[in-house]
């Protein structure tokens, strides 16, 4: 009694000890406070922790606080609110030992304001920005009482088929692992136990972004060598910044479920990477082993994930059902509990709940009055990350900018589109409070306005894909289409733009054709707004696409068709004023793709930096015999790390400080940048490097660095990049991570295709 008393002192009212026994345990101390309140704890109350239940708005929540308060769940998401979550942290406070919940959710690009998918941030190559945009998520889904995201998520992606590549950060390891660092930092903060961060879980480990055929939830078989040259580096760039969880993925490698995978979660991420956080499986993950046909029954799935190392369950009861069962018959032992159990309390302790489990729910007092007022947002914010997430792709004759003077004609289902503005994962996102087109473009042109919006097209046409999307909202259906026939919508259109002087239509996907499970065979816009674009064209108007979709769409006639392209992905809160300041021109673009775009779905994967081949196609030449489809050009629509400004830029004079380079040593690679247009503006300067001869076959060229420069109009700088032998490290047959010596050609340039060649000789 004396013990439990004393415990409840400490936890509950976030004094500095726990006694155990009579051992005192300073909550400084987290391996002893751990420990002390590990062996307090019955295999119930452990076991209990190891649930993460989702809250659904059909939950009976009495229900829900008695299981709390019973200890029989570690914490929950989904449920967002501080008025939703402190009854259940009252209920955590009413139990045995008083052990916190916390509260997830998945918070992705903001949480109550919604900054650009993560492929738009991506496509910025702006640290800063992103990193601003990942802080501003923290504070305010920390302001609503949650302590724990399942982001970043950092699955390279090179089929455009997967729906979620617009939830990740594209295709190339570098600029994601960069990404994944700076998005962690954003998200914890200095500390994930300040009241103002959250923890991040970084996901989905591993490999998710390779399913077969770009195929959600399919399967991946990889080779060690691609796997640890390409697509692991990310996670263990969250992981060195600090990531507190891991979110383990939902496919099989190499025939077996990550979930069950104990390379994976055990040699790999324990002990080799020495992550010493939690792992969380995915949605029902536990259950699928079953499906996967690893496992005879949800007996054998728990043991598998139990001896893998997935801490906890989400969602399903697999654990809570079968794990004493398994204990008491020796098939699994009571440190693999212990394991997870510790994993568990671990982050809880992180996240600083132990000193006060109120830490982000605070007073009632203090609640917001209304969780969703404005001035909870930071509009201001969203607005410049927007539009620096933004990538011109072509812009014939100059016809952007847009003259505020010009009759302008606005098309298209996603010109007044609020909640596709959003993109999917969209948190806390009110499209009630998100910037249309229409809106950011009615405001941009003030008085002066001589603009007409006619919708011209639904995003689709097909029943089925329709019906696709809005399966799940049964109260209100996401896509509502216009009554009226495709022909009537066009017709009216077409009038409209006769009278304009520029057609702007803004064409593409709904949010929820880029999203969990929304895989596509086809990238093409569809093909009711296809036939819109097409009939624009035939007014002989210049014409402007404004493409929204979350993931590299196969252009290839809208390319001859359009005058100009920008591509704003799905832009956010304030993407309708973030897109009219880039139209306008009170904003220069500055994006660059962080993913190649196909000229076909048969040309996929198109990523840039694939292996040497021995029959390699080149440009200009008979495509016989050489590695090519001989239906269609070789090559990208548009190339990774492309995208164009309303100013010009030239590089020249590049050079390298040496033609040998020491083990211990460094080159300075430099190049001169300069501002050749009338405008003021920045680029990403990039810079390349091919591995010539190795043992093994070495990739065309790798992004090693780059560097967002902003000029003014005719100004120029000389930008250095610093290379030294890390950068030529890879893993060879034997997964050793070293450089070779021999000969290594440095590129650098403006995007992937176009650059400027020096070379050098490792010693
Ligand atoms: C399933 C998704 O795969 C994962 O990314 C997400 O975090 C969970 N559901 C929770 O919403």
């Amino acid at each position: 009694m004396k013990k439990l008393c004393l415990l409840g002192l400490a936890i509950g009212l976030a004094s500095h000890s726990v006694w155990a026994d009579t051992t005192p345990a300073p909550i400084e101390n987290k391996d002893a406070f751990v420990s002390n309140l590990m062996k307090q704890m019955t295999l119930e109350e452990k076991i209990g922790q190891l649930r993460l239940i989702s809250i659904g708005p059909e939950m009976p929540r009495e229900l829900i606080r008695k299981e709390i308060a019973a200890g029989n769940i570690g914490g929950t998401f989904n449920s967002i609110t501080r008025p939703e979550n402190r009854p259940m942290q009252d209920a955590a406070m009413r139990s045995r030992l008083k052990i916190p919940m916390f509260f997830a959710y998945d918070v992705i690009h903001g949480h109550r304001t919604i900054f650009p998918i993560p492929l738009a941030l991506a496509s910025s190559w702006d640290m800063d920005a992103i990193g601003r945009s990942g802080r501003i998520a923290a504070k305010e889904a920390a302001a609503d009482s949650l302590d724990i995201t399942f982001a970043p998520m950092v699955d390279i992606s090179r089929d455009p088929r997967w729906g979620r590549t617009s939830e990740g950060f594209g295709e190339d390891t570098y600029l994601v692992s960069r990404i994944a660092k700076v998005m962690v930092k954003a998200y914890q903060g200095e500390t994930p136990s300040a009241a103002d961060s959250i923890m991040a879980s970084v996901k989905h480990f591993a490999l998710y972004g390779a399913v077969e055929g770009g195929r959600d939830y399919n399967t991946v078989d990889m080779s060690p060598v691609k796997m640890y040259q390409d697509y692991l580096p990310p996670y263990r760039a969250a992981i060195d910044a600090g990531a507190g969880g891991v979110m383990v993925a939902l496919n099989s490698i190499n025939g077996i479920p990550a979930t069950a995978n104990m390379w994976l979660m055990q040699d790999l991420l324990r002990k080799e990477w020495g992550f010493k956080g939690l792992a969380v499986s995915d949605h029902g993950a536990i259950f699928e082993l079953i499906k996967h046909g690893v496992a005879r029954d949800g007996r054998e799935a728990a043991k598998l994930a139990i001896k893998a190392g997935i801490d906890m369950s989400m969602n399903d009861t697999l654990y809570g059902k079968e794990l004493p069962g398994l204990l008491k018959s020796g098939e699994i032992q009571q440190s693999d509990i212990d394991n997870a159990v510790r994993e568990v309390l671990g982050a809880k302790y992180d996240m600083g709940l132990f000193k006060d489990p109120y830490l982000r729910i605070g007073k009632v007092e203090d609640d917001p009055a209304d969780t969703y007022a404005e001035n909870r947002l930071h509009r201001a914010e969203a607005r410049d990350v927007a539009r620096r997430s933004m990538v011109l792709l072509k812009n014939q004759n100059e016809t952007l900018p847009l003259k505020k003077t010009e009759k302008i004609v606005l098309v298209g289902p996603l010109a007044k589109a609020p909640i596709d503005m959003m993109g999917s994962w969209a948190a806390a996102g009110k499209p009630e409070q998100s910037v249309t087109l229409l809106d950011g473009m009615t405001r941009a042109l003030g008085d002066q306005t001589k603009l007409t919006y006619v919708r011209g097209a639904n995003i689709t046409e097909d029943k089925k894909v329709l019906d696709y999307l809005n399966f799940l909202n049964f109260d209100a259906p996401e896509v509502v289409n216009d009554p009226r026939s495709a022909q009537v919508m066009i017709d009216e259109a077409v009038k409209a733009a006769q009278q304009a002087d520029v057609v702007v239509a803004a064409v593409g996907e709904s949010r929820g054709m880029s999203h969990e499970s929304s895989s596509r065979t086809d990238l093409n816009i569809p093909a009711n707004q296809r036939d819109l674009i097409k009939a624009l064209k035939a007014t002989g108007k210049p014409l402007v696409l404004v493409l929204m979709n979350g993931r590299p769409l196969t252009i290839l006639e809208e390319k001859d068709q359009a005058d100009a392209i920008l591509e704003t992905w799905f832009t956010g809160t304030e993407g309708g004023n973030a897109i009219a300041d880039v139209l306008f021109g009170d904003y220069n673009p500055s994006g660059k793709l962080p993913i190649s775009i196909p000229r076909s779905v048969g040309q996929i994967p198109t990523y840039y930096n694939h292996l040497s081949i021995g029959r390699p196609f080149t440009p200009g030449k008979p495509g016989n015999y050489t590695s090519q489809y001989f239906d269609d050009t070789t090559g990208p629509l548009y190339p990774f790390g492309y995208g164009l400004s309303y100013t010009s830029f030239s590089l020249s004079d590049m050079a390298l400080s040496s033609t040998t380079l020491n083990k211990s040593g460094k080159i300075d690679a430099s190049v001169t940048v300069k501002n050749t247009g009338k405008r003021d503006g920045e680029t990403v300067v990039q810079l390349y490097i091919q591995d010539v001869v190795g043992s093994m076959i070495r990739p065309l060229k790798e992004l090693k660095n780059f560097q967002k420069v902003m000029l003014k109009a005719g100004e120029q700088k000389v930008i250095h990049f610093t290379i030294d032998e890390d950068d030529l490290k890879f893993y060879n047959a034997q997964l050793k991570y070293a450089a070779e010596p021999g000969k290594f050609n440095v590129q650098i340039g403006l995007d992937s295709e176009d650059v400027t060649q020096q070379s050098f000789e490792l010693l």
